[in-house]
């Protein structure tokens, strides 16, 4: 495998950027943990129309898994990831050592504080400062003029749009659509994990929110009723345990209670198995589902 892409050294990676820098050239970054699927590519071609350059980094950040998650066992297929990445036209991959990221004794850490505390971050307490500790510290690093970070991983996504306006990151942080599989699963690493019933069973997230955003279609408004209908198909599939529904505003991620707007989103996650899916859609507009 032709391996001229990678740079693991930040020193060297700052050198190349300087250079095209120096050219003028606009540079565009996409943070990934590897094991890329075409949600993954998705982001690197939205990437590829707004920039010269596009930067990839793999790296899986040790600090955003809690003690019991799958750290050890994160799905990995680095030749694999250079292929791809270079069939969509990626000029860098950075891959950097853990030390390289983290230098020995490291103790300084990133964190969003409201943002976090819901969703994802109830069950997952260490998970969204990691996430903002890496992503400044490859913010850092890359200097890029844009970055993009799925929409699967919304509450990832508003959470560092924040970061980036609270630290003043000249950095335009845009969200990627979701890619979905033909029966509406959205994409994900952790797909990986489900074995064939456990795959049959995880089409009730894609399921819940296709159902929900009907009714809204349909002019069903109270946000109750449709939070409900959610949780009542996941809840109710054999093999799949709710971690969370929730009908929350998509900036503030607060909850929304009475009256509903097309622009509210409905947030779901279920473990089934080892794996816990996420999947969100907003009640109204153009979503892909
Ligand atoms: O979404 C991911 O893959 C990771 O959370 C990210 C943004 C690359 C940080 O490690």
């Amino acid at each position: 495998m032709d391996k001229s892409l990678v740079v693991s050294e930040i020193a060297e990676l700052r050198s190349q950027i300087a250079t095209w820098r120096k050219e003028g050239q606009r540079i565009a970054f996409v943070p990934t943990m590897g094991y890329l699927h075409e949600g993954h590519l998705s982001l690197m071609r939205q990437a590829r129309t707004l920039c010269d350059r596009l930067v990839v980094s793999i790296f899986v950040n040790p600090t955003q898994f809690g003690p019991n998650e799958d750290l050890s066992q994160y799905p990995r297929d680095f030749d694999g990831d250079l292929a791809k990445i270079r069939s969509v036209g990626g000029d860098l991959v950075f891959f950097p050592s853990n030390e390289a990221i983290y230098p020995p004794g490291a103790q300084t850490f990133v964190e969003v504080t409201e943002l976090t505390q819901v969703l994802c971050g109830v069950s997952r307490p260490v998970h969204f400062r990691g996430v903002t500790t890496v992503v400044s510290k490859l913010f850092l690093i890359v200097q890029p003029d844009v970055a993009i970070f799925g929409e699967k991983d919304f509450q990832q996504l508003v959470t560092i749009q924040r970061m980036t306006k609270d630290l003043h990151f000249p950095i335009e942080v845009l969200g990627g659509s979701i890619v979905r599989e033909s029966d509406g699963l959205a994409m994900s690493s952790r797909n990986a994990y489900l074995d064939p019933d456990l795959r049959m069973a995880a089409r009730c997230l894609s399921r819940a929110l296709r159902e929900v955003r009907a009714r809204f279609e349909a002019g069903e408004r109270d946000a109750k009723v449709l939070r409900d209908t959610a949780y009542e198909i996941v809840s109710s599939t054999s093999g799949a345990e709710v971690d969370y529904v929730d009908l929350r505003e998509p900036s503030t991620l607060q909850i929304v209670e009475g009256e509903a707007k097309e622009t509210d989103r409905l947030f779901l996650a279920a473990y089934l198995g080892r794996a816990r899916l996420i999947d969100n859609a907003p009640l109204g507009g153009a979503c892909g589902l």
